[in-house]
């Protein structure tokens, strides 16, 4: 049995109250059902009450959850290298996304100023204003004289050459919920007011897009009924946009996941979804919403396809410990002085998390799309893996 998780404060409850009485809104106007993708957009990012807009502290040992940036700073430094060679062969211009609490984006800014390779603007396109905030702040504090460089969007550029970053982004944007009876069938899971518990899942035909995206899945990997899963067609869109914005440059992103045949692998019928609260892990998205983050799994090759499909080239694809260590963050960790005292140990026994395969070495992944760049990527250099996707 799963250790029950923690009772959240009466102010968390009175949050989540509001939560889900603009869910129960929504349910209500749609007339009784709205898909599952949806009440995801709602829990995490629905303004000022969201999981990701309100105000709760979500990173580090007193959130949720920790993130490769909050572990240690040596993420950042190797992460500087690939940065570094992306710059140089596009534009001096860095836009993150989902850049959490401002942490990778103080501590690249600082590695890339000790390289003399600063980039003249470091974007951050963040859809919390909570977590901008946050992120400002964080800024000032440990960078207040790159400050200056930095600027918030609202929305993706028109136009941008330079280097795309997201750390664990694609696994927080919404996904819709299937279920595959058998052949013919496919169902879209969605979410329902049930009277005596809250919400509840109710599943009703598949349609339109996500229909065919259904079908095409079924035809590509033996899906056998029945089946759930994720499709994340929220991330595919947005992937194809850089397509038309990048206009020379790479989009990083590293995140856990899978390729296709991995992802809906027969024995994970009941898809990837995973929620968590005060670094508890737990299944069930409907458990007071707003209060924990709930992500997917990514299928990397619906990512490679849409940035495929999107004009953008595939420049790379391995997993979190290949890429640091091409990277080199074993070297950056013998330079640290090893004093055998704390900082050393911590570091190493961070590095060994960030990169060892029952860890995030292995299910951690990174993939880079993008568009006129000529030298191949360095940390693709050993142990690429595009022809898994
Ligand atoms: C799991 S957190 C990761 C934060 C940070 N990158 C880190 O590694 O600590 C996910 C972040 O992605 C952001 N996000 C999700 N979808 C986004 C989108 N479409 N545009 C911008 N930010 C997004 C969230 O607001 C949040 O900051």
């Amino acid at each position: 049995m799963p250790a029950p998780l923690p009772e959240p404060s009466a102010d968390a409850h009175a949050a989540s109250v509001a939560v889900c009485a603009l869910i129960a809104a929504e349910i209500t106007a749609g007339g009784g059902w709205i898909p599952f993708s949806r009440y995801m957009k709602l829990a995490l990012y629905a303004p000022g009450l969201g999981y990701y807009s309100g105000g709760s502290q979500k990173f580090g040992a007193a959130g949720d959850f920790v993130t490769a940036p909050e572990l240690t700073p040596l993420f950042a430094q190797a992460l500087a290298v690939q940065v570094a060679q992306i710059l140089a062969q596009s534009a001096p211009n860095i836009l993150e996304v989902g850049a959490g609490r401002g942490i990778l984006a103080g501590q690249l800014l600082l590695e890339l100023e000790r390289g003399n390779c600063l980039p003249e603007r470091y974007l951050i396109l963040e859809l919390s204003g909570e977590l901008r905030a946050r992120q400002r702040q964080m800024l000032l504090q440990v960078a207040p004289h790159l400050a200056p460089r930095v600027a918030w969007l609202d929305a993706l550029p028109d136009s941008f050459a330079g280097l795309v970053l997201g750390n664990e982004v694609l696994d927080a944007m919404p996904v819709a919920l299937v279920e595959w009876r058998d052949a013919e069938t496919v169902l879209e899971r969605g979410v329902v007011l049930n009277e005596r518990d809250g919400f509840a899942f109710e599943d009703r035909p598949a349609q339109g897009e996500l229909l065919l995206a259904a079908q095409a899945l079924a035809g590509q990997v033996p899906i056998a009924g029945p089946y759930v899963s994720e499709i994340g067609l929220v991330a595919r869109a947005w992937l194809r946009e850089w397509g038309r914005v990048l206009e020379r440059g790479a989009v990083l992103l590293l995140d856990y996941g899978f390729p296709r045949a991995e992802y809906y692998f027969p024995q994970r019928g009941n898809g990837t979804l995973m929620c968590h609260y005060r670094h508890h892990a737990h299944d069930d998205p409907l458990w007071w919403p707003g209060l924990n983050d709930i992500s997917a799994h990514v299928d990397f090759t619906a990512v490679a396809e849409a940035g495929f499909d999107a004009g953008l080239e595939v420049l790379g694809y391995t997993n979190q410990a290949r890429f640091l260590l091409n990277c080199g963050i074993t070297e950056i960790l013998g330079r640290l002085p090893n004093d055998g005292g704390k900082v050393f140990l911590t570091q190493s026994r961070s590095v060994g998390k960030l990169i060892a395969p029952h860890e995030m070495g292995e299910l951690f992944k990174v993939i880079a799309l993008g568009r006129g760049l000529n030298e191949p990527l360095l940390g693709f250099a050993r142990g690429d893996r595009l022809h898994t996707l």
